[in-house]
């Protein structure tokens, strides 16, 4: 079965055509066996006017694999269902200095979600409650299409690397300097140091993509310095302005992206006004794997 799609510039598709709320029972099996091929082939599938329940949302991710718990976001709702926002829960904007602002603010930076985790997410679904009148957009790159680009020399000496993913450094770095909060005490962020091959096999579709984001703290076995220099050239050759999406939200709109291969990062907001986004994980299959061409 083919879904009615229309390409995103330069990458990811709208499907059009598509309703994913359980109103009608929700999607077929066909159908959603069809978004995910989409989704896996495309790297990013956008479905506007949807405004889904957290319940359908939760009810989506779970049909396409067992969900992340969200410790990152939980806010006393269901579990795996994250709230990322600048709101609390008696719907006052939170201050700047608010350590949950610090988790709005680190997504500011390119990333792919949970490579704190051995086995990081698989599919992201994004949807936008209430968005701010300017700014909050998200922006989305290709880690397969960086992969391409590279010449085969620099493929052939990425093959082999494991990148060093910290993200309690990373978390840290957006900390007033003069904090003495200890990381330790905030489960939210307490995760150990990962190693991910930098070039990586998908294992659906088999092809290799990059796995790099801003918060890596190097390459595993070389001098700090050199190994941020690379991942922030890899970086720099995924995200340069004519490889990205930017997506403008409205409210209702979903996102869904594989993180396998697409990498994103949210832009900054005026912190007054309200911006609300529901997000469910679905959690990956196994470890990143090494690609070996
Ligand atoms: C994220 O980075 O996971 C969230 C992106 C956003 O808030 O736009």
């Amino acid at each position: 079965m083919d879904l009615e799609t229309r390409p995103l510039d330069p990458i990811g598709v709208e499907i059009h055509g598509l309703s994913l709320g359980e109103g009608g029972g929700g999607p077929s099996e066909e159908t959603l066996a069809a978004l995910r091929r989409t989704v896996v082939d495309e790297g990013l599938a956008l479905l506007r006017g949807q405004r889904l329940t957290p319940d359908e949302q939760v009810a989506l991710g779970c049909r396409l694999g067992p969900l992340e718990p969200m410790d990152l976001d939980r806010d006393g709702r269901a579990p795996v269902l994250g709230i990322l926002s600048n709101v609390g829960a008696d719907g006052a904007i939170l201050a700047a200095d608010d350590p949950r602002m610090r988790l709005v603010r680190i997504n500011e930076r390119w990333h792919t979600d949970s490579a704190f985790r051995e086995v990081p997410a698989s599919f992201s679904i994004f949807t936008a409650v209430v968005v701010p009148e300017t700014g909050g957009d998200t922006f989305f790159a290709s880690l397969e299409r960086a992969w391409q680009t590279l010449s085969g020399e620099d493929r052939k000496g990425l093959l082999g690397l494991n990148g060093i993913h910290d993200y309690r450094s990373a978390y840290r770095s957006e900390a007033d300097p003069a904090s003495v909060e200890p990381i330790s005490s905030d489960p939210r962020v307490d995760f150990p140091v990962r190693l991910h091959p930098i070039a990586r096999r998908h294992p659906e579709s088999g092809r290799t993509s990059l796995y790099v984001a801003e918060h890596m703290g190097g390459v595993e076995g070389w001098p700090e310095a050199r190994g941020r220099a690379l991942v922030s050239r890899l970086v720099a050759v995924a995200t340069h302005e004519g490889a990205v999406y930017r997506h403008r939200w409205r409210a209702g709109d979903v996102l869904i992206w594989d993180n396998r291969t697409m990498i994103h990062r949210a832009q900054g907001f005026d912190p007054r006004h309200a911006r609300v986004m529901h997000h469910v994980r679905v959690a990956g299959s196994e470890p990143p794997i090494p690609a070996s061409r």
